[in-house]
């Protein structure tokens, strides 16, 4: 499949069902094990938009952490799944790219937890990280934790990729496939792989410059069955600053 007819595959509700049940075990807990730090170093403020909320977990780690959250998400089923998982949220679902009822430059904070994993092209990259460069105040940051391409290339903890050799083939933007064995919906998601050099470029043409990137290895005493995580980092978390 090309790129340029990858369609969302959390607009679907069994899908929402099945990724409500995920927290913060097996693989995931390294996307969020650094974050409070990650927070405490270089965010000031607690103002924050979670971009692609999906089912609230990440809307509800920053609010547990301390911050006045919006929760905002392209699709219809996780929006309903997150509002009732947490009803006392702030979640809104937005038409793709159309962030004007959010005020300019006004947030301390921009989470994008995996979203980024799920948007194609380069072009609408751009255009949906100078978006949320925009919503930021001067001294904001956005952090986005995204997947990084060797995770669609082995076993771990939480996820599998042996039955998608075609994967090993894909270049940067290209779809790749992988399966989340933590809950029961095992169809594959599809996913498209960015490069560390491609998301420099990214963020390079929406005037941004990385402040620190960070690479979460697993220690090995933690109570999870890791496969590849004490060797390999699954996850690339990056601090962004407008320019
Ligand atoms: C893998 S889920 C991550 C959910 C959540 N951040 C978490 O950590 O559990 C990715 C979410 O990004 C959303 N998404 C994809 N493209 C988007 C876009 N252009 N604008 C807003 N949300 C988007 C998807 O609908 C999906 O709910």
């Amino acid at each position: 499949m090309e790129a340029n007819e990858f369609v969302n595959c959390y607009a679907d509700q069994k899908r929402a069902e099945a990724y409500a049940k995920l927290e913060f075990a097996g693989t995931y807990y390294l996307a969020y094990r650094d974050l409070p730090a990650v927070f405490a170093e270089h965010v000031k403020g607690k103002e924050a938009i979670d971009f692609g909320c999906g089912t609230g977990r990440s809307t509800r780690f920053l609010r547990d952490h301390g911050f006045q959250v919006t929760g905002v998400d392209i699709s219809e089923d996780m929006i309903r799944k997150a509002r009732q998982v947490s009803p006392d949220g702030d979640y809104r679902l937005i038409e793709d790219g159309d962030f004007r009822q959010f005020q300019r430059g006004t947030y301390d904070l921009v989470l994008a937890a995996f979203t980024f994993d799920n948007i194609a092209t380069i072009e609408k990259k751009v255009r949906l990280f100078q978006q949320l460069r925009s919503l930021l105040n001067p001294e904001g940051r956005i952090v986005i934790v995204v997947s990084s391409p060797e995770i669609y290339l082995r076993e771990w903890a939480s996820f599998s990729t042996k039955d998608f050799p075609q994967n090993r083939l894909a270049h940067s933007g290209d779809v790749v496939k992988i399966v989340v064995t933590d809950h029961e919906d095992r169809r594959p998601v599809e996913d498209i792989v960015w490069t560390d050099e491609a998301y420099r470029e990214v963020f390079g043409k929406a005037g941004l410059a990385v402040v620190q990137s960070y690479k979460p290895l697993a220690k090995g005493d933690e109570p999870y069955a890791w496969v590849s995580e004490t060797a390999i980092a699954p996850w690339v978390v990056y601090v962004l600053r407008g320019t």
